[in-house]
């Protein structure tokens, strides 16, 4: 197994490629956080039911599943549950997956569709590693950050999106070198069009549109983004960071 030993933290683990990346961990002989959506203030809208409902799976596998609801894009909310996850637990790897679209063309963007993507899929993932940067630092860790071919590409009516991504990538490149030292590698994957809910609710003439620019003319799964993070958080890849691995079907080369 290639991640026994090892604890990761998994942003936005409820659903999609978060929730592959936590059962290929697990496969892989991890013990997993599971970070789900919270409200700071209405329950409602939390996603803890899906988020338990995936530990219970982790644990079947004979794995401990831990769950930490906070929305990435509230500091105080971050510091506060992360806080307290840290009484319990020692990360040894961590994966910044949770990310949001909001799409409009630039002329019509209004201030908080630019302001909630990049606080959520940038700054979110800059506060969630500042805060666990101590326990990987004490652990020779590793950081894989998830950006996506719109960072590298650029996109219609994602101007929001790409910028966000594109920083994420930069925030990889400067910590890669910051943290070098302390033996912690920090990689980026840039997903192409994979299969999960923030894709299916695209409409047909655009998903068609993407299909014809995909060289293996088809969508990825959340699997195949799942096998690029084991790859780079296991000893494999013990002498790569800093890098971008894109996992886009050659979409973008
Ligand atoms: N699906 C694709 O084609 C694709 C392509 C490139 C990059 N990506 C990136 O992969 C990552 C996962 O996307 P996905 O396709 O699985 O989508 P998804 O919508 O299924 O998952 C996103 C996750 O992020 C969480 N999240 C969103 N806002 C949050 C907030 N404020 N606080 C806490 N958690 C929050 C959601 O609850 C969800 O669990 C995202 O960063 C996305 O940008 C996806």
């Amino acid at each position: 197994m290639l991640l026994q030993g090892k604890t990761a933290v998994i942003t936005g683990a409820s659903r999609g490629i978060g929730e592959a990346i936590a059962l290929t961990f697990a496969r892989e002989g991890a013990d997993v956080v599971i970070h789900y959506y919270a409200h700071k203030s209405d329950p409602e809208k939390n996603l803890r039911s899906e988020a338990e409902a995936l530990a219970a799976r982790i644990r079947e596998m004979g794995r401990t599943a831990y769950l930490c609801g906070f929305d990435i894009a509230d500091r105080e909310m971050v510091d506060a549950e992360l806080k307290k996850l840290l009484t319990a637990v020692t990360p040894t790897i961590l994966v910044n997956n949770a990310g949001i679209t909001a799409d409009n063309l630039a002329l019509r963007m209004k201030p908080e569709e630019w302001e909630r993507v990049i606080a959520v899929n940038l700054t979110g993932a800059f506060w969630v590693t500042q805060a666990l940067m101590r326990p990987l630092m004490k652990n020779g860790g590793c950081i894989v950050n998830i950006a996506s071919v719109i960072g590298q590409m650029g996109n219609i009516g994602q101007a929001n999106y790409a910028a966000s991504k594109a920083g994420l990538i930069g925030m990889t490149k400067s910590l890669a070198r910051e943290l070098a030292s302390k033996k912690v590698r920090v990689n980026a994957i840039a997903p192409g069009f994979i299969e999960t809910a923030m894709t299916q609710a695209m409409p047909e003439e655009a998903r068609k549109a993407l299909m014809d620019i995909i060289p293996l003319k088809e969508t990825g799964k959340p699997e195949d983004i799942a096998n690029a993070a084991l790859f780079l958080c296991s000893d494999m890849a013990r002498y790569i960071t800093g890098e971008v691995l894109k996992v886009n079907g050659g979409m973008y080369m």
